[in-house]
């Protein structure tokens, strides 16, 4: 198999660099290698290497940033002879003995930590003459240094190849992956210079005992992933209960997220406030569970009465949300996504910049996504009229600067905009499907299931 081209350059650099890196380390051999220490720190970065972490975003984090800074902090080892192959050897994976990654990738994480392990040998190279032993600030500083280049090197070429191989925003990759699990990474560099403190004042063997709490950060981790997956697993789940309800098309409130993202990254907004704006998105017809049926499903137009309680589902929606901590902040972006820019919306009848930018965004989203899909109604209209009837209406019911960030992001990427999201895809039979496809089968089976 060989590497995709777009993966191409990247693989290349990072693995003659490491080559180059490695090969300098090893030749000519250092005089005096105590072997037996080499090995066993890279059986303990083995041993921290066989127990990944997935994070968010495809991004598989690893406790062997501790083993691995302990060998370059280990004055006892002939470095960087040693914590180059620590680095080279003790991070294969399970992963990459069962054949699971390409042999490029296997190839390219290698050396993408011989790279990050050689940097952070540098740094303690260069600044430890200018520290003294006894002198404790100067010792933080260096295991922060230490530290910041060894996490700099690795996230940044993991961050990287993972953004080039998922088509996603660097920034993106980073805020949903590695931003949220820095204090346990801070937390496995101090742990790393400890081990190696132990190793050389106690003994080899009392750096086993670092093992519980290697495991311990790693449990937070992984908890940090689960809690964010039941997140969105939720928000995906309470929005197909209004799929179901309403009839709309299918992933009518998924591609109205996906959408209203891609316009908030395209306006350059943070990655938190994205994500808001794309669970939002996904939960803004929400409040349509407490209209009456008659009328959310009546085939004919709403009478002046009927509308009017139909106007209420966005006060329905915020109150849904405010009860749970985590979706809370979504609240006042639900509330007001009727709102129209001069003022004329629903259900505060609020202007300008006075809606929320996420409920002004949701409101684009949300149009374009009607005009662009097809409905039981009518057929989809197309990118071109549906961005002509943005454009005539922004000032009135759409916020310019939406529409317009909107019309860039499809003159730059098309429709394929849309794809870049933390949701999961919709590959399951949803509700309404289901709903339907369980009115066509004989009733029988129920009665027989009673
Ligand atoms: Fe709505």
């Amino acid at each position: 198999m060989s590497i995709p081209r777009d993966l191409r350059v990247l693989v290349l650099a990072v693995v003659s660099a490491g080559a180059l890196v490695l090969f300098g380390a090893s030749a000519p051999l250092p005089e005096s290698v105590d072997l037996g220490r080499l090995l066993f720190w890279i059986v303990i970065t083995f041993t921290a290497a066989s127990l990944p972490v997935r994070l968010p975003g495809e991004v598989v984090a690893h406790i062997t940033t501790a083993p691995i800074l302990a060998a370059v902090f280990d004055s006892q080892l002939a470095n960087p002879f040693a914590v180059c192959w620590v680095a080279l050897l003790g991070t294969i994976e399970l992963r990459d003995l069962r054949g699971e990654l390409p042999w490029y990738g296997s190839l390219y994480n290698r050396f993408t930590y011989v790279l990050a392990a050689f940097a952070a040998w540098l740094i303690v190279a260069v600044a430890r003459p200018l520290t003294r032993a006894d002198d404790p600030l100067g010792t933080i500083a260096l295991i922060i240094l230490a530290g910041l280049a060894f996490s700099a090197v690795n996230m940044l070429l993991v961050v990287t190849a993972v953004s080039v191989r998922t088509k996603t925003p660097f920034a993106r990759v980073w805020a949903i992956s590695i931003s949220n699990t820095m204090l346990g990474i801070v937390a496995l560099v101090f742990l790393g210079w400890l081990m190696a403190e132990v190793a050389v004042k106690v003994g080899l063997w009392a750096t086993l005992l670092f093992m519980i709490p290697l495991l311990l950060s790693r449990y937070s981790f992984t908890k940090y992933a689960e809690t964010r997956a039941l997140l969105f697993g939720s928000v995906s789940a309470l929005s197909q209960a209004i799929d179901a309800k309403d009839g709309f098309t299918r992933g009518h409130a998924d591609r109205v997220s996906r959408i209203a993202g891609a316009i908030a990254r395209e306006m350059g907004l943070p990655e938190k406030i994205i994500e808001q704006i794309e669970l939002a998105g996904m939960l803004h017809d929400i409040g349509k569970i407490g209209v009456e049926d008659q009328i959310l499903m009546k085939p004919a137009r709403l009478d002046p009465h009927e509308q009017e309680l139909m106007r209420r589902h966005p006060i329905y929606g915020a109150s849904i949300l405010k009860p749970s901590e985590s979706l809370r902040p979504l609240a006042p972006l639900v509330l007001h996504h009727h709102e129209n820019y001069d003022g004329s919306g629903y259900p505060e009848g609020r202007k300008g910049e006075d809606i929320p930018l996420g409920s002004r965004i949701i409101i684009v989203a949300d149009a374009y996504e009607a005009m662009t899909s097809d409905r039981i109604y009518r057929k989809a209209i197309g990118h071109e009229r549906a961005m002509d009837q943005l454009n005539r209406y922004k000032g009135i019911q759409f916020d310019p600067k939406v529409v317009r960030a909107l019309g860039t992001l499809l003159e730059k990427r098309g429709a394929d905009a849309f794809e870049v999201s933390e949701l999961p895809p919709i590959n399951y039979e949803t509700l309404a499907e289901l709903r339907k496809r369980l009115a066509r089968e004989p009733l029988a089976r129920d009665a027989h299931a009673g």
